[in-house]
């Protein structure tokens, strides 16, 4: 059994294998959150965990309750306006303009299993799994407003997942102001809050900030998770390292305008929010109606950051990625975006593909400019037709091409915008996302569709559909490079323009749910000007994600480190590109550019067919590589050693190790080289402290303990007698662990 509840029906325990989220009916009926953390015993009640004392200069709930000062109590799905003044988990507002609500606790339903959410992703499991999920019934009788939070318990996981329903069964017309998925009131403030920021090309970069009084938050405003800031963050005790310590983690399966807050309040609890941003968000609920809000992702570690990041990584492979997809092996894929850009021909591209096929490669990717008459960035997006002067013989002709190479074929697509040159805004001018008497804002020359709107929907599901099937594809790229501006749609009425961020991910949701339902073979990949859409909500689509535009090693190691957190190799989709590379103008070694795409979704994004002799037989060497170990790389237990964020940033190292522990690969990289340095050992981690291993096929036989606790002596000056295309800066090397 994952919940216990009490004989009295008023405390719920939710247990997963190593911890217990608690909560309670209050006095008042409301409900109270009691406890988030390392697992304890299941009781009857939890008196303890319940205390309260009454303070001074407080609102009370009545006269006679004067020490039930909702201030002061942790709370599970706190309303605003009676008593409470931290941030509320939601707000209505009713037809008289009052904004005040108290949910009352009715009943529960516990079931087996775990159903999806309809118009969302969202986590499933299957009773066969012990999931259990437990709804509470709350309602605000005054305003005739049911309120339901769904909790769905994943033991072997340790998650937690949530999410809550509105329904309006009264007459009076309700406007939501917030609804939030999920909050959790912890009862001291002694965390940090670990987040993943940054910027196009620079994404997830992990940031520590201390907890102090007051709300610290991040979020997104740019319809997109964004690159700016990711949904995932963390709480984690400050002396939790990767290895030890509590740590909490929170993500949302959303791809939108998101909030994560955190605030602490004058008696140092922390309350944590997590859903759509309240900002720029409303919601008409009219009678009968409902409105459900994205699931939220709870989980907790007693043992540290790396113990949170694999849990939380194995349940996405097991309860959100399509089953299709999930724990089956990507194909190693050659992209032409940076070898032409859109600069190509049939002939290009299948020079390209013929190469790619005698290296091992498996998918050949055709990019952006293969439509309307696209030969820079200004024009044709919405005019999913080929480009006959590109392409003379359609696509057909191509893909059968490759086909017959042997590779797969996968085609990127823009789906959600519009160029102003296109056929499609002759004919639709009206479908493109603009505010009224203002000229509209371009980002990178584009614009957005209104995907609002069905029949926008339905006009690109029909083009992507013909190109689908004229091509037999493999695989879809769905890129989206610009965020929302001019906010307005023609196809919402005044008193609904706040719904429009929310309503155009349902749109995106829609097209993929469809897209997927009729091409269910097709694997996506999903991209945002590299990892500006990397959430759980795009996840459970495209089981794989574009992490960066930045594609120099040494920026990557960066990237792929912070992505590591929150989300599993699986989904990080990793390339080897040119040198000097294209953002950073760094030269690093083709043998360096591999050791760090390994750990991930292998590629290749560069002119392959221009390559000296010795670098194409360095491909074919990584690709057979990779292919031998891909399983580990892709789905191994990930374990991050040194942190690039960490000390004076010049090292970092991570590895994968296979579910038996038979086999692991780790990778140190060193960003500048330092002269006559100290004596290093590298210390792997996850290994089994029994069995005996060689390391790079040593004659030598070493114990897992003593490889995890004594370490493993690094030879440096191997290291520089190898100097790598005139510099031994940028360097890397790789350690395969074997069983002996
Ligand atoms: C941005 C993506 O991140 C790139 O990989 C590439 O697909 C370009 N868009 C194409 O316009």
């Amino acid at each position: 059994m994952s919940v216990n509840i009490s004989e009295d029906g008023k405390f719920f325990h939710l247990r997963t294998k190593h911890s217990s989220y608690i909560f309670n009916v209050m006095e008042n009926g409301e409900l109270g959150q009691l406890y988030f953390g390392k697992r304890i015993h299941s009781q009857n009640s939890y008196g303890n965990l319940a205390k309260k004392e009454r303070r001074e200069a407080m609102v009370s709930w009545t006269t006679t309750a004067d020490d039930f000062q909702p201030d002061n109590l942790k709370q599970e799905y706190a309303s605003f306006g009676k008593g409470d003044f931290r941030d509320p988990a939601y707000q209505v507002t009713a037809e008289n303009g009052s904004r005040i609500s108290e949910l009352h606790y009715e009943s529960y339903q516990l079931e087996k299993g775990k159903n999806r959410l309809s118009d969302l992703p969202s986590a499933f499991g299957k009773a066969s799994d012990d999931v259990e999920t437990l709804e509470i019934f709350l309602r605000d009788s005054l305003l005739d407003l049911k309120v339901i939070l769904k909790y769905s318990v994943f033991p072997n996981e340790d998650v937690i997942t949530k999410s809550v329903e509105f329904i309006n069964l009264g007459q009076q017309h309700l406007n939501l102001n917030r609804a939030l998925s999920s909050q959790l009131d912890l009862p001291d403030d002694q965390y940090d809050l670990i987040s993943f920021s940054g910027s196009w090309a620079r994404e997830r970069h992990e940031v520590v900030d201390r907890l102090k009084s007051g709300v610290q938050s991040i979020s997104s405003l740019r319809t997109a998770s964004s690159h700016q800031h990711n949904p995932f963050v963390m709480l984690a005790r400050p002396d939790a390292t990767e290895d030890q310590g509590d740590v909490f983690g929170f993500n949302l399966i959303y791809s939108g305008n998101f909030l994560d807050q955190v605030e602490v309040s004058s008696y140092s609890s922390t309350r944590v929010l997590q859903g759509i941003n309240p900002e720029e968000f409303a919601w008409e609920v009219k009678p009968d109606d409902h409105f459900q809000t994205p699931e939220a992702v709870l989980s907790f570690s007693g043992q540290g950051k790396n113990q949170l990041s694999q849990q939380m990584g194995d349940f996405y492979e097991k309860h959100l990625v399509n089953p299709r997809f999930a724990n089956q092996q990507r194909p190693v894929l050659v992209n032409n975006w940076e070898a032409t850009y859109f600069d190509f021909d049939e002939n290009k591209l299948i020079a390209i593909a013929k190469k790619a096929a005698e290296l091992g490669i498996e998918l050949f990717v055709l990019d952006d400019g293969w439509f309307g008459h696209r030969d820079d960035d200004t024009s044709s997006l919405g005019d999913w037709f080929v480009d006959q002067n590109k392409l003379p013989q359609g696509l057909a002709h191509l893909s059968n091409q490759v086909h017959q190479l042997g590779l797969k074929f996968g085609l990127w697509f823009e789906p959600e915008m519009i160029s102003i040159d296109s056929k499609l805004y002759e004919q639709h001018p009206e479908w493109m996302i603009a505010t009224p008497g203002r000229t509209p804002t371009p980002g990178r020359n584009q614009f957005v569709l209104d995907f609002t709107r069905d029949e926008v929907i339905d006009y690109i599901f029909d083009m992507m559909s013909a190109r689908i099937e004229e091509s037999k594809l493999d695989y879809i790229k769905w890129d989206m490079n610009r965020y929302i501006t001019d906010m307005f749609s023609s196809n919402l009425s005044r008193s609904n323009q706040l719904e429009m961020s929310h309503r155009y991910i349902l749109g995106v949701y829609k097209l993929y749910q469809r897209l997927i339902d009729r091409f269910p073979e097709v694997l996506f990949e999903s991209c945002a000007s590299g990892g500006g859409r990397f959430d759980l909500g795009l996840m459970y689509y495209a089981p794989q994600a574009w992490t960066s535009d930045d594609t120099d090693a040494v920026e990557r190691i960066l990237i792929q480190y912070g992505t590591s957190y929150g989300y599993p190799l699986s989904m990080i989709g990793a390339h080897v590109s040119d040198v000097p590379n294209y953002q950073t103008g760094r030269v690093t070694s083709f043998a360096s550019r591999g050791q760090v795409a390994y750990f991930g979704d292998l590629g290749y994004e560069l002119d392959i067919t221009k390559l000296s002799e010795k670098d194409q037989s360095e491909i074919q060497k990584q690709v057979a590589f990779y292919k031998k170990y891909r399983q580990i790389f892709q789905f191994g237990n990930f374990y991050r050693l040194q942190s690039p964020f960490a000390g004076d940033h010049n090292v970092a190292s991570w590895m994968v190790v296979n579910q038996d522990k038979t086999t692991a690969i780790a990778a140190r990289y060193q960003i500048l080289n330092r002269p006559n340095p100290s004596y290093l050992r590298i210390y792997f981690k996850g290994l089994d402290a029994a069995k005996a291993y060689r390391v790079n096929n040593s004659e030598e036989i070493f114990y897992g303990d003593e490889l995890m606790n004594a370490g493993f002596f690094v030879d440096q000056i191997l290291n520089i007698n190898q100097p790598i295309q005139g510099s031994a800066d940028f360097s890397s090397q790789l350690f395969v662990i074997t069983e002996a």
